[in-house]
């Protein structure tokens, strides 16, 4: 292996494997809503949306199209490009807001639609920075030599938990799903290290009132339109610029490395100026981000693993490349990793 970074994980002469990305995929329904069907939905306008937010359609599932599906059909591509077959995954890891269910996790139901029988299957909850929280958890188990092979997949059916008619979030969400093939590979560094951070003092952010312990199902609750999300925009705005920076920094101290090495910036794609202003305050240049929510607004856990897919389609990441994915979410909670492609 090359020394043209340093490799936190390498520490104190640790003699655990790394963990690559071997495979990833993606997955958007086929429905599209734009920001003119929303203006008949709501008192919004295009040019509101897009110059507030940057994004002019999102992706909507169908009826009977669950998060499990879209996942399921995620991870088929992430192994295709990996070569694994379902046989072959040892745990399955879904993260996710929108569950099928609140119980059985989700993982479940897609371990069984993928027809991964060996696999352990759980959810994870961290929201938007789902995808890496999961990968950090799947990169423990390769890296001890628990797992060889590990699926971690961000799906969100966002439209199920999406108020249609409240402006001030509905303009914002979108359905879809991505997914990850974790492995070993030989000579290669892949993730080299992944923060995560959370801060509960602010939960009240962003969130679902009813559904849960606090607040079960009642004729009242529905009523009171208490199963959609709610979210303080502005203050949700500023948190996310400020742990999305610092997380990132952080993770660029660990490994050693200066913006300018890193290749491709895969920031969580909630909103247009809130990644203008991650980028302005790395340092990075707008070709050094990758964007792409002007066509699925915010996914949620399926965001960067989107992204990510479509930077990968698009060649703009080559192996042995520095990518540096970064997030936040509800929670609050936050992350940034640096992978090794
Ligand atoms: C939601 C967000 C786009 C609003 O942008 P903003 O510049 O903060 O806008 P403001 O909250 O100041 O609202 C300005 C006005 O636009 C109005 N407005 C809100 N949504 C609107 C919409 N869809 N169409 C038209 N007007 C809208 C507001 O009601 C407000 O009107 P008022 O001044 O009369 O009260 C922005 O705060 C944001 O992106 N926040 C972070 C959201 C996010 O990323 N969440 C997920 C994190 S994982």
């Amino acid at each position: 292996m090359s020394s043209k970074f340093k490799n936190p994980r390498a520490r104190f002469n640790f003699q655990g494997r790394t963990c690559s990305i071997t495979g990833i995929g993606s997955y958007v329904p086929a429905k599209i809503l734009a920001n003119a069907d929303l203006e008949k939905m709501v008192d919004t306008s295009d040019e509101w949306i897009v110059t507030r937010t940057g994004i002019k359609e999102r992706r909507i599932s169908a009826k009977d199209e669950f998060t499990s599906d879209m996942a399921a059909k995620a991870a088929h591509r992430a192994m295709k490009m990996a070569g694994v077959t379902a046989s072959q995954i040892d745990l399955v890891i879904v993260a996710t807001i929108t569950p099928d269910m609140p119980f059985p996790a989700t993982a479940c139901v897609v371990q069984q639609k993928i027809g991964a029988k060996r696999a352990a299957a759980f959810d994870l909850e961290a929201a938007c920075s789902g995808f890496i929280y999961g990968l950090e958890i799947g990169q423990q188990f390769i890296m001890s030599r628990t797992y060889d092979t590990v699926l971690v997949i961000g799906a969100e059916k966002l439209s199920s938990i999406t108020d249609w008619q409240d402006r001030n979030t509905c303009v914002l969400f979108g359905d879809g799903s991505g997914a990850a093939i974790l492995q070993n590979r030989e000579n290669s560094h892949g993730l080299l290290t992944a923060v995560m951070g959370a801060d509960g003092d602010k939960a009240d952010l962003l969130f679902m009132p009813a559904g849960g312990s606090r607040c079960p199902a009642t004729r009242e609750s529905v009523d009171a339109r208490l199963h959609f999300l709610r979210m303080s925009g502005k203050e949700t705005f500023k948190n996310a610029v400020q742990a999305m920076c610092s997380a990132a920094q952080e993770a660029l101290r660990r490994c050693e490395l200066d913006i300018t090495r890193i290749k491709c910036v895969i920031p969580h794609q909630a909103n247009r100026r809130i990644i203008d202003a991650v980028g302005e305050r790395l340092g990075a240049t707008p070709e050094q981000m990758f964007v792409n929510l002007e066509k699925y607004g915010n996914t949620s856990a399926a965001s960067v693993a989107i992204a990510l897919d479509e930077a990968v389609a698009a060649g703009r990441i080559q192996r042995g490349d520095l990518i540096l994915l970064v997030v936040f979410g509800a929670g609050l909670t936050w992350g940034a990793a640096i992978i090794e492609w």
